[in-house]
């Protein structure tokens, strides 16, 4: 065989990873393998791999008999609608998707290459964890990928894609990365898995319940995007890149088409319900406002109270923050608020600007949100606003009660555009709770308690259940019609395009964590 044959020969070799019966193994699961997620990834014949024929050399315990080209994870780049990403994707059919030493060097050179050329890192993780032949050393690799993954944050977006088992200390390079993606089913992560939970605290538990798509989506909070299958988070992914820039000097490339439906801004109108207490969907202010389906919700199913997600605005992108009437009232919680912060500064972090949509009746009250510290993650959020130098408009549309007020983005902590529909209510409270504080003599000596309290409720509202108070002390810029909230956002973010605003000089903040 000549030696161009053999080249051939061994490249096809590479396409069966651990061996055929691993790679049905696989495919009866549901899952592709991990070339395959590669190719469905990339657009078409841009892959190229970097390490195709690395080998382990390691020697304890029958290792030296198992040895794969590329040691179980598939390195490279190449481009996702024409930019260019840097890709790592594991090989669960080689030893499990193990992580050795030398598959964590392979998946560190991608990492510096991605930040020495600025470009997005996607890892499609599907891992039995460290190689356990190996020893410590493989625990040295994942080391040396966190540290990777700590340094890169706010330099390159970094997506993490979990597609199959991602347990112990695996599960915090995905931790530290921008967003988290799931696959129904066949993907799971926790720290210690069922047999060990079992052990110490007796709790019977499946995988799926532990860590699977659902869990971390609805309880943890760690995953950000579900999908039903491999197919899809590829396709979400694809998706969800096209919002970002590809590093922290860029900006997020503009769509050169897009649409609004002019109904949409007839419809903006009768969103609000009559009655000021009750509850509607935030997300149909949100949709009105912005481009033909262009919303791309993150961590949609989990603390419901606040919506947030990237969007775009005349073909640029934005991030959406946005209280969410129809759970909880709206209200802010520790959750809401974590997930609110998160979502800021990665926006922050990466020139996306801001919008705030606002309707929020305060902040949780209660023991169980005192006492698990909503002191500390109200902060976060708070701190995530004040800290944010991308441009910030502000839309109240209803309540903007209290201490949550400042938080949602008001113009003392730095937004430059408040904007608030006739129907905004800013003030220190409602008018009902306020009457009661301040009047409470009064109203305890009236003949009908009752009636001096609604007297006393009305006279408040009156001064203070709208927008014109904020607006006489320039609180807010401006008060606007619902159908005129688009064109105000459109030149508001136009006038912000080049905005400079740079934080004091310091090493890194103290934010609440
Ligand atoms: C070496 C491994 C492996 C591992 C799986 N394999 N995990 N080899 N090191 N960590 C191998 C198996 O021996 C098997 O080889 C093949 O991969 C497929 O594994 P199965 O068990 O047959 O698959 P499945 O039934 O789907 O179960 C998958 C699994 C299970 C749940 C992931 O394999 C498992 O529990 N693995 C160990 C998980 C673990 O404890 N990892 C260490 C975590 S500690 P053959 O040759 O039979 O196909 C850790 C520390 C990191 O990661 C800390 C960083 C700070």
């Amino acid at each position: 065989m000549d030696r161009n044959e053999h080249l051939i020969e061994k490249r096809e070799s590479l396409k069966v990873g651990g061996g055929e019966a691993r790679v049905k193994r696989q495919h009866d699961q549901g899952k592709l393998t991990a070339r395959e997620r590669v190719t469905l990834l990339l657009d078409e014949g841009s892959f190229q791999e970097i390490g195709a024929f690395v080998e382990h050399e390691s020697v304890s315990f029958g290792l030296d008999k198992m040895k794969f080209p590329g040691d179980g994870v598939v390195t490279g780049f190449g481009t996702v609608h024409g930019r260019l990403i840097y890709i790592f994707s594991q090989d669960f059919t080689v030893l499990g998707g193990s992580l050795s030493r030398t598959h964590a060097e392979k998946i560190c050179r991608i990492m510096d290459l991605a930040m020495q050329n600025g470009a997005p890192l996607i890892g499609l993780n599907d891992s039995g964890g460290a190689r356990i032949q190996e020893g410590v050393v493989s625990l040295a690799g994942y080391a040396e990928i966190f540290y990777r993954n700590t340094r890169a944050s706010g330099v390159i977006p970094q997506l993490s894609v979990i597609m199959g088992p991602c347990a112990g200390g695996a599960v915090y390079s995905p931790a530290l990365t921008d967003f988290v993606f799931m696959v129904e089913e066949t993907s799971y992560m926790f720290v210690t898995g069922p047999n060990v939970v079992k052990t110490v605290t007796h709790e019977e538990v499946t995988s799926e319940d532990l860590g699977g798509a659902k869990a971390h989506a609805e309880k943890s909070g760690v995953n950000h995007f579900t999908a039903a299958n491999d197919v899809e988070v590829i396709k979400q992914v694809r998706d969800v890149l096209t919002y970002m820039p590809q590093n922290a000097e860029e900006l997020a490339p503009k769509t050169s088409h897009f649409e609004y439906s002019p109904a949409k801004n007839k419809a903006i109108k009768s969103v609000l319900p009559d009655n000021i207490n009750s509850p509607y969907d935030i997300r149909k202010v949100v949709d009105s406002l912005i481009d033909d389906d262009s919303f791309r919700e993150v961590h949609k199913d989990f603390a419901k109270n606040i919506v947030v997600g990237f969007a775009r605005i005349e073909g640029r992108t934005i991030g959406v923050v946005a209280n969410q009437p129809a759970a909880l009232a709206g209200v802010l919680d520790i959750d809401s608020s974590r997930k609110g912060a998160r979502f800021v500064r990665f926006c922050d972090a990466f020139n996306i600007p801001l919008l705030v949509i606002e309707d929020v009746p305060g902040f949780l009250p209660g023991t169980d949100q005192e006492w698990r510290g909503i002191i500390a993650h109200g902060a976060k959020l708070l701190y995530a606003f004040s800290e944010a130098t991308v441009p910030r408009i502000t839309v109240i549309t209803r309540k903007a009660y209290g201490g949550a007020f400042d938080v949602m983005n008001s113009k003392s902590i730095g937004a430059d555009l408040n904007f608030a529909w006739p129907t905004a209510e800013i003030a220190v409270m409602g008018a009902k709770g306020a009457a009661e504080i301040i009047f409470k003599r009064e109203i305890a000596a009236a003949d009908s308690p009752e009636d001096k309290w609604k007297e006393k409720e009305a006279e408040y509202a009156d001064l203070f259940a709208n927008p014109y108070r904020a607006a006489e002390r320039g609180i807010i810029d401006e008060v606007i019609l619902p159908e005129e909230t688009r064109a105000k956002l459109i030149l508001g973010f136009k006038m912000l395009e080049n905005k400079v605003e740079t934080l004091p000089k310091k090493k890194h903040g103290n934010i609440p964590l």
